[in-house]
């Protein structure tokens, strides 16, 4: 069955290559990049409301808050026979009715206004998470696509500051949302060994990832299908960072990613 999957995500990214990529405002710095930055997206004293907020509100197991919002705990998860990284990483999802500045956000589309500004693509916000990371030498996730197709974005928000590598920043390598030949041969040896086959280590080195540091406040473009990860060196503080999933089609439901694993 593996070999479906391969040749569906082979014919998929060179699909998407031509089909999007091609297609898109080519000048902005994301459609060259893979990633932006757009500095003091968020006021400060909002990026330290919504940290307050869920703050009290971590446990130490997951659960749901309402019907909509939950907390999930990394290590919970059941990644089947794969490796599960970032343990000690925690969300909250679904958390625009908690946050009035966040509703905001999607009500008034700001981040669908700025990604078709930027790319000229329609995209639509499907949750809106925040996920707090602790600092983690042993257990990050390294290099992988989220996804061959259909590409998806993006958009995360530094709450707390994330200025130095100790922080834990995001990484990403640039360009490599158009990698399609290294991404076709990091799928193949994936294939030949088994492992699963968005994990990009094989192929690339985190030397070649951007470090993308940024204050409290500061958002982060970012086309998921370039190789990206964590920061393998994140030492001190703790990392509150929201993350906004966006899709290319319309949603009908907000997706509830893992609640299943909420007991
Ligand atoms: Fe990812």
């Amino acid at each position: 069955m593996k070999i479906i999957e391969l040749t569906k995500y082979l014919l998929g990214m060179y699909k998407e290559h031509f089909f999007v990529y091609k297609r898109i405002n080519q000048d902005s710095e994301i459609a060259k990049n893979g990633y932006e930055i757009i500095n003091n997206f968020m006021p400060m004293k909002d990026c330290n409301q919504i940290i307050e907020y869920f703050k009290p509100l971590e446990k130490e197991k997951s659960y749901y808050l309402d019907s909509e919002t939950y907390y999930i705990r990394r290590s919970e998860l059941n990644m089947g026979k794969y490796k599960l990284y970032d343990l000690n990483t925690r969300q909250f999802f679904n958390i625009q009715n908690h946050i009035p500045i966040i509703k905001k956000i999607i009500e008034n589309k700001l981040i669908e206004k700025l990604f078709y500004e930027k790319l000229n693509i329609n995209l639509y916000v499907e949750t809106v998470s925040l996920q707090i990371n602790d600092a983690d030498l042993e257990n990050r996730q390294p290099l992988h696509v989220d996804a061959y197709t259909p590409t998806n974005f993006k958009f995360f928000i530094y709450l707390s500051d994330c200025s130095h590598p100790y922080n834990g920043p995001y990484t990403y390598v640039r360009g490599s949302h158009l990698h399609n030949f290294r991404k076709s041969r990091s799928l193949l040896k994936n294939f030949v060994k088994k492992n699963h086959l968005p994990q990009m280590e094989l192929e690339y080195s985190s030397a070649e990832a951007d470090l993308i540091l940024g204050k409290a406040g500061d958002g982060i473009m970012s086309s998921m299908s370039g190789v990206h990860a964590g920061y393998k060196h994140h030492t001190k503080s703790t990392r509150y960072m929201l993350v906004f999933q966006l899709s290319r089609d319309k949603i009908k439901k907000n997706y509830i990613h893992a609640a299943e694993t909420i007991q």
